[in-house]
């Protein structure tokens, strides 16, 4: 089994993207989607971004390489009755079966940055974005003090260490490394923008909740605990968890947990 397919079926992303919709309908308001736009979202779990692309009248393919979420974005997109939003499996680093030049928008938030061979990402965003296209790539930043680069960390602390070779999907969010990747996919360095945005999770609960979420449906997280539960060191981790998603809670209100998160915002204007 391929890991990295793994990894993403292994929870249900779905009780996760809940806390992320506010966050994403505000993300795709800031890219003036157009109707008939040919938009492709990379890694696009069940629909957070592309279901608002979507609405406001896209063309909408999401691909993701967890068929639970392929199957759960379909759901979506039936029940609000979108003919214009279709989902399907695949792999961000080889994108067979989809044509050169076919997209006017590619969007990856916080999708393509999980896709093993980097390179070999920015290539096939690079080749199935038009001429004249964009792509905007949403990713966590490494050493990041808000929630999701912390989760990470704190995750990595108690998972053995990873396979030979392997590249880790933070380094996405480091500028020269975005402007390399790019660049050796024929995109100067002038036609690359790298800023700072903030994405919220809002979750109905209390932080101890949203970590139990995590926890239980959140493949990275769920991996960590089961490498912590080999070592007799779970409660740890539940503890680093807790006391970081308790200090990170910006909301006044009980049963609301409300936490921004720092990520690089990536804009590629396709030559
Ligand atoms: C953190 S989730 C984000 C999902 C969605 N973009 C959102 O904002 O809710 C990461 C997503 O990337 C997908 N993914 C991971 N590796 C992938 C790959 N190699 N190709 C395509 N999708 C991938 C996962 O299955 C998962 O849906």
């Amino acid at each position: 089994m391929n890991p990295n397919k793994a990894l993403w079926e292994k929870g249900d992303f779905t009780r996760i993207a809940d806390s992320m919709r506010e966050s994403g309908e505000d993300f795709v308001e800031s890219l003036a989607i157009t109707p008939d736009l040919q938009v492709l979202d990379l890694g696009s779990g069940d629909g957070t971004t592309a279901m608002p692309a979507a609405r406001r009248g896209a063309n909408v393919l999401g691909v993701d390489i967890a068929s639970n979420l392929v199957e759960a974005g379909t759901r979506r997109a039936q029940a609000a009755g979108l003919a214009n939003l279709r989902f399907q499996e695949g792999d961000a680093s080889d994108l067979n079966g989809i044509g050169d030049d076919s997209f006017d928008l590619v969007v990856s938030v916080f999708g393509a940055m999980f896709a093993p061979r980097p390179e070999a990402v920015a290539r096939e965003v690079v080749r199935v974005a038009r001429p004249g296209g964009r792509v905007v790539m949403g990713n966590w930043i490494p050493g990041d003090p808000t929630l999701v680069a912390q989760i990470l960390k704190i995750s990595g602390a108690y998972s053995p260490p990873p396979p030979e070779g392997f590249v880790s999907p933070m380094t996405w969010g480091v500028e020269a490394n975005v402007v390399e990747r790019f660049g050796a996919a024929g995109v100067p360095k002038e036609r690359i923008t790298c800023e700072r945005d903030t994405y919220t999770f809002n979750f109905p609960g209390t932080p101890k909740e949203f970590v139990a979420a995590f926890r239980q449906y959140y493949g990275p997280t769920m991996n960590a605990f089961d490498a912590a539960e080999k070592n007799g060191r779970a409660a740890d981790l539940q503890k680093e968890l807790e006391a970081l998603f308790e200090s990170q809670n910006r909301s006044a209100k009980p049963g609301l947990t409300s936490i921004p998160a720092t990520f690089l915002r990536v804009t590629v204007a396709r030559p």
